[in-house]
């Protein structure tokens, strides 16, 4: 089969028909008994994007919700191992998760997405895939604090030059003016953050 590209270099033999019976948005949500979305988690590494996403997954599942998290080093592994950490690569990778995050949104599901996600016009992107179902939600941590923390004892190997591109030492993070919610996890705990997020979905995500 031939595939013919225009000069978008988009396959023109891809034809968008209209669904022909099809499960709509509707009945999804009121099987689910909530609304689809996207929570966007953005931060510096180490900030607590994931460890949030995860308590947070866990409190909706309990309660019967469709709910699902996407993160950095989990994505990295399969659909985007072929991308690194220059900015052209990471705005690909913003780039798929945020098509795959509106598809998971559009099908009734809440997808909880950590990734650094350090540049405003990738973030920006995503949130035009999802339309009115992003929620974007800024981890805040200074570098200070995330370097002190280590988990994943990156920062380390980024001072020492082991690791180039290193977003907060060696590469930017512009910091986002448009969040629907700013947590501060230097000043606060685990438990309050995850109780201002749980509630930020029950107020916008349940019927
Ligand atoms: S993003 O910038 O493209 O959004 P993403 O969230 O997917 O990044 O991946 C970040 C994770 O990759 C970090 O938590 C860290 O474990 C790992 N990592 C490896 N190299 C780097 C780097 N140069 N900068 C930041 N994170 C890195």
């Amino acid at each position: 089969m031939i595939f013919y590209a225009n000069s978008h270099g988009m396959n023109t033999n891809i034809i968008t028909i209209p669904p022909q019976s099809s499960i709509s948005y509707a009945m999804r949500t009121q099987k689910n008994k909530h609304h689809g979305g996207v929570l966007w988690f953005t931060g510096l590494s180490g900030s607590g994007k994931s460890t949030l996403a995860q308590i947070l997954q866990k409190r909706l599942f309990d309660e019967g919700c469709q709910v699902y998290v996407l993160d950095g080093d989990h994505i990295r592994q399969g659909l985007n191992r072929d991308l690194g950490f220059s900015p052209h690569d990471r705005s690909e990778n913003i780039r798929r998760i945020g098509e795959v995050a509106a598809l998971f949104a559009d099908a009734g599901i809440i997808v909880l997405c950590a990734f650094i996600s350090p540049y405003q016009e990738d973030r920006n992107r995503a949130r035009l895939a999802a339309g009115d179902k992003f929620h974007l939600v800024h981890v805040n941590a200074s570098v200070e604090l995330c370097e002190e923390r280590d988990v994943k004892g990156l920062y380390r190997k980024a001072r020492l030059g082991e690791i180039k591109d290193f977003t907060g030492i060696s590469a930017p993070y512009e910091i986002p003016h448009d969040a629907e919610i700013v947590l501060d996890t230097a000043q606060h705990e685990v438990e309050y953050c995850s109780s201002v997020l749980y509630n930020y979905v029950r107020t916008h995500l349940f019927f």
